[in-house]
């Protein structure tokens, strides 16, 4: 998929590169973004709601892969941002990312996260909480600011990949819940704070969603909300944000849909539930993540041993692992591998995949089929873009490898692999202990 291919000698390409050199070059472990598919991705999501005729904000969650290239990557696409901490925020300021198309998120900004987000004049803050919300307005006013806000509202409705939940009562950390009256109360009580300016409301109902019905359901409830409040307190929403979630295929059996498809069950239940009994269309925004970058990252790691027990399993140890990529511990996530130096060859064993930290959990992949491996193979695990560099540590004081962008031949670094200074570049000696010289 994307510029991906195999060449002449059997080898993975991506963006018009031989894996092999890239690994050459840069060393390995390596992450590669096919920048073309990125922003391919981009432009499906833009075209589909250019396509609706609404007015439309698509917001990057930033979370998913947050670095500076990726940041003026989504600036030149046209679209917004999400952010969720000052980190975030900093790295999108730092990329000269235009600060009124930054939105904040997150369940317990801290007070210099909020002064800090004011300062730079960012255009929205999803609130989540009431203390936030009189926080805010609080710091704004003694800023002398007006913020531009929207709720978070849990709507009662919690999708993942082919099930979604409907029910009245969720059990969430995140937001205003529409059940017990508390979203309705947080409305009433933000519109009579002076230093903000309610725009909507926003819910985001889970991530790697294959169907369009939460999504559906979702618009529909917050669309009931929407009709409510403003019957009864005469507020009108200008801006309705349905987050993120839109699933991507990792393995066989994922079955996302064409994003189109997703945009379109949203901007049709928006039309179908707003626009008529006098209520104005409402602006449209979305906030999708791992569908944006999550296909488009590779991750190429080099084997360096085997362990073959006999009758019971073939362990394959590449060097990287859970620090690199921590889904599979976390989640049991599942991913496809090939060997990029070999990949015209047919499969002949059946491997796992280890990873070189200290501890058994330690696993990438489960019985992968692959030729027979030697030392020295360049393995490419696929859909690694997304919550992949995000997520890395630094457990076993292994550094972080580096990230590169390919397109049309061209291969650039956007963030440099880790160097021992960075790994004790931090750590300080107390006087009382014997110094190093
Ligand atoms: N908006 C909000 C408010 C969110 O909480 C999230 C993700 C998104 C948007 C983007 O969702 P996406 O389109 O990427 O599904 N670490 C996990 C995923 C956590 C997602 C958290 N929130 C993973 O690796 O699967």
């Amino acid at each position: 998929h994307g510029t991906s291919k195999i060449n002449d000698l059997g080898h993975l390409e991506i963006g018009g590169i031989d894996t092999t050199k890239l690994i050459a070059e840069y060393g390995s472990p390596l992450y590669v973004y096919d920048e073309a598919l990125v922003r391919q991705r981009c432009r499906e999501f833009v075209e589909a709601f250019q396509a609706s005729g609404l007015k439309f904000q698509v917001a990057y969650a930033s979370k998913a892969f947050c670095v500076m290239a990726m940041c003026r990557i989504v600036e030149e696409e046209g679209m917004s941002l999400d952010v969720v901490s000052d980190g975030e925020l900093y790295t999108a300021l730092q990329a000269g990312f235009p600060a009124d198309r930054i939105h904040f998120h997150g369940n317990n900004k801290t007070p210099e996260e909020i002064a800090m987000a004011i300062d730079a004049k960012i255009g929205c803050f999803v609130v989540d909480n009431f203390i936030e919300l009189h926080l805010l307005n609080a710091i704004a006013f003694e800023k002398r600011q007006k913020v531009k806000i929207l709720l978070r509202i849990t709507p009662g409705v919690e999708a993942h990949t082919h099930e979604y939940i409907s029910t009245g009562q969720i059990d969430s950390k995140f937001g205003f819940d529409l059940g017990n009256g508390s979203a309705l109360r947080a409305v009433q009580e933000a519109s009579q704070l002076s230093n903000l300016e309610l725009l909507g409301v926003h819910s985001h109902i889970g991530s790697q969603i294959f169907e369009v019905d939460g999504f559906r359901i979702a618009a529909e409830k917050v669309a009931g909300f929407a009709v409510q409040v403003r019957q009864q307190d005469g507020v009108t929403f200008k801006v309705i944000n349905l987050g993120g979630g839109f699933g991507i295929r990792y393995v066989e059996g994922n079955t996302p849909l064409p994003v189109a498809v997703y945009v379109k069950a949203i901007t049709d239940a928006i039309k179908e539930n707003f626009g008529s009994n006098d209520y104005p269309l409402p602006e449209i925004w979305v906030e999708p993540g791992r569908s944006i970058v999550g296909d488009a990252g590779t991750t190429l790691y080099s084997v360096g041993t085997t362990k073959d027990i006999p009758g019971v399993r073939k362990y394959v140890a590449v060097d990287g692992g859970m620090t690199d990529n921590p889904r599979p511990a976390l989640y049991e996530s599942e991913y496809e591998a090939m060997l990029a130096n070999r990949a015209k060859e047919a499969p002949e064993e059946v491997v796992s995949i280890a990873g070189k930290c200290c501890e058994s959990g330690d696993m990438l992949i489960w019985d992968l089929k692959l030729p027979k491996v030697n030392v020295g193979d360049v393995l490419a695990v696929s859909c690694t873009g997304a919550y992949n560099y995000a997520m890395a540590s630094n457990y076993n004081r292994i550094r972080r490898p580096a990230v590169i962008f390919v397109k049309d031949g061209q291969s650039d670094l956007v963030v440099k692999r880790e160097s021992f200074d960075n790994i004790v570049g931090n750590d300080v000696i107390p006087a009382r202990m014997k110094q190093v010289s």
